[in-house]
Formats: C-alpha cells, structure tokens, sequence
C-alpha cells in the first residue's frame, strides 16, 4: 500500500489555488491504487507552534529529564517525523506570502529542523539521514518569479528538504495568478497538464 504525504498551507483553505492544484493531483494519485493511504497535514487548520527558546529546549532535552511541556512538544515533532518517514511520496502545496513559504510552514520546517535526527554535521559537511523519496511541490503564485532569478521561496524550500535528505524534488509552478484572467487560466492550465499529464 502506497502512503503519500499532502503538506497544505494555503490561509484560503479549499479555496486556495494550491490546495485545489494538489487536490486534484491527489485524486489521480489514489485511482491508481484503491488502498492508497493519503496523509494529510494542515499547517492552516491546525497550526504548529512558532520556534522560541522553549521548542529549541525541548527538541534538545534529554528523554529522561524533560518536563511535561517539553515531552508535548517533542511529541509533536516526532509526529512530523513519523508523518514524513512513513511516506512514500509527499506533496507540499506552497503558496507565496510575501515572497517567502507561509509562517506555519516554517514552522513545521523549523520542527523537522532536528540535529542528530533528520541532520548531522560531519567533517564533510551536513549529511540529511531523512530516507530520500519523491517530493511534488506545487508552488502557486500572483506574480511571475521563477525565471526571473528573484524566487528566494522555492530554492529556500529545496534547500531545507535536500539538507535533510530529501532531494528527489520536482517543482510544478502556476505563477501570474493575480496577473490578469488569461494569465492565470494559462498558467493554472499549464500547471494542471505537468501535474496530470
Ligand atoms: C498576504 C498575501 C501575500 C502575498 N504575497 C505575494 C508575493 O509576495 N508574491 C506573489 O507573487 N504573490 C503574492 N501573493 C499572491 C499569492 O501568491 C496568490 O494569491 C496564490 O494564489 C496564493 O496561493 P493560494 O491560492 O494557494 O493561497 C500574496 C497573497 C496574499 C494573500
């Protein structure tokens, strides 16, 4: 049975242009194996909480000496953890929000972040000791970036999930979405055709 991880982070919910992309794309996925497992992470309905000094004590505690507070939010991190190891593909939806990923992304990125758990440092440099699987990020956007060399979200993105082992990323981008009516249907039609085929 096939697991893929949907990562969804739109503020518009449904509505949002990258939650119908992966959606749809999602659909597709599960007709080709009805026991299909779909993993669903909701950064907007059900947000992470923000790093502080807390959740950096915490993810750096000892097992044995953290306080209840602590073990919750390791509990939680873990979950992330679990939710990320168990697949064996994951989609992200990624809207730009002035110019970067959503707050709640990076917090969900800011608890996978995990030294000696998802990264180490060795005398080569960071090593990522995530298990590396197909990543879809389906980034959605008003204006037009990627070509442009002024995208600092998804090479931001790619970064962070090749450092912790996953490098296998493919990006499908409908950009100029708030650029005009015929923009935005050819773009949300070219991005539909690379994620549907
Ligand atoms: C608060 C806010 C900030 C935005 N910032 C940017 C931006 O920096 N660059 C851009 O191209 N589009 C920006 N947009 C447009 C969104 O990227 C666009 O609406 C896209 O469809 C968002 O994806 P979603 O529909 O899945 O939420 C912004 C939209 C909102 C609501």
């Amino acid at each position: 049975m096939a697991t893929l991880l949907y990562i969804r982070s739109s503020i518009f919910g449904d509505d949002g242009q990258s939650s119908r992309l992966a959606g749809e794309f999602i659909t597709q996925w599960q007709k080709t194996d009805e026991h299909a497992e779909v993993i669903t992470r909701d950064l907007i309905a059900d947000p992470l909480p923000l790093l502080d000094a807390e959740v950096v004590a915490a993810l750096m505690s000892e097992s044995d000496q953290r306080t209840r507070q602590q073990q919750a939010i390791v509990d939680l991190a873990d979950r992330l953890l679990t939710e990320v190891r168990s697949a064996d593909r994951i989609v992200i939806a990624v809207p730009m929000y002035n110019f970067g990923v959503p707050a709640q992304m990076k917090a969900w990125i800011d608890l996978l972040a995990r030294s000696g758990v998802t990264f180490k440092y060795t005398e080569q440099g960071p090593v990522g000791l995530l298990e590396d699987k197909p990543v879809t990020l389906i980034a959605t956007r008003g204006g037009q970036y990627h070509a442009s060399g002024q995208d600092h979200q998804i090479p931001f993105l790619q970064q962070f999930l090749g450092f912790i082992g996953l490098k296998n990323v493919k990006t499908v981008f409908a950009e100029g979405l708030n650029m005009g009516e015929e923009l935005q249907a050819q773009a949300l039609s070219e991005a539909r055709e690379t994620l549907l085929g």
